[in-house]
């Protein structure tokens, strides 16, 4: 099994622990990136992605390793602390140079076969808000399979999570992995989906939004009978 994990900052704390703790019960190939630190680009908001292709983008070179990464992954995990009751500005920075996969534009056929995880941590609140930024962009890249862990750990620190915390988080973490183990492989979409899928099919069917997308989508057969899940 193939793990990719995003980190939405720089620095091994609560949160980073957490995902790597989830990783290594999955025992697999676990591959790493720490934002911003490999990545740490804003979208500058040139549209070119959307309108012409996402290899024109001017941080395409810089994304490419953790793209692929992204691509060969049985199960993204992306984990960030929480800032403000939401992502990193890493992590979203990171996200939003994805916008032209979201099912809406010109979603990647392997996504459909995916896992994904979003994990969050806070010395308090936020964890539902963050974990759903992250979770948007999965389900609308076409993650079928989404699972959220968030953690109030009432720490600011690793070092400073209590012990019977820590069981709690190994409990949360060995539960998860069996069940992503068990369902590892066998991931399909279900009926939300599926239905969102049909819904952009029209607007595709209908031109689109620009002719890029309507391209891909022809390219690809979905709109006639084949699907990026068969
Ligand atoms: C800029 C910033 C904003 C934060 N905002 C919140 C917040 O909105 N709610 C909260 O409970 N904790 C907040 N915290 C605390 C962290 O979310 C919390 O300590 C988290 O577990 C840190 O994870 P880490 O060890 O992986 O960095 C904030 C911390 C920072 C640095």
């Amino acid at each position: 099994m193939k793990i990719v994990i995003v980190h939405g900052q720089n620095h091994e704390g609560s949160t980073c622990h957490i995902a790597r703790m989830l990783a290594e019960k999955l025992h697999g190939e676990v591959q790493e990136f720490f934002l911003p630190r490999q990545f740490g680009k804003f979208c500058t908001g040139c549209t070119t992605c959307f309108c012409k292709d996402e290899t024109l983008c001017p941080h395409y070179k810089e994304l490419r390793p953790l793209t692929e990464a992204l691509n060969e992954a049985d199960v993204i995990i992306l984990a960030s602390p929480v800032y403000v009751y939401h992502a990193t500005g890493a992590m979203k920075a990171f996200l939003d140079h994805y916008g032209y996969r979201w099912m809406v534009h010109r979603p990647d056929a392997r996504m459909f076969r995916k896992i994904g995880v979003c994990i969050s941590t806070a010395a308090g609140a936020g964890m539902k808000s963050t974990n759903k930024d992250m979770a948007d962009s999965l389900f609308f890249w076409g993650v079928p399979k989404i699972y959220k862990l968030g953690f109030s750990v009432q720490a600011t620190g690793w070092e400073q999570i209590t012990p019977k915390n820590k069981a709690k988080l190994e409990r949360s973490t060995d539960q998860l992995a069996a069940k992503i183990i068990r369902c590892s492989g066998k991931v399909k979409p279900g009926i939300k989906t599926k239905a969102f899928f049909g819904m952009m099919r029209m607007v595709q069917k209908n031109g689109g939004w620009n002719p890029a997308d309507h391209d891909y989508w022809e390219a690809k057969g979905w709109l006639g009978s084949a699907r990026p899940w068969k």
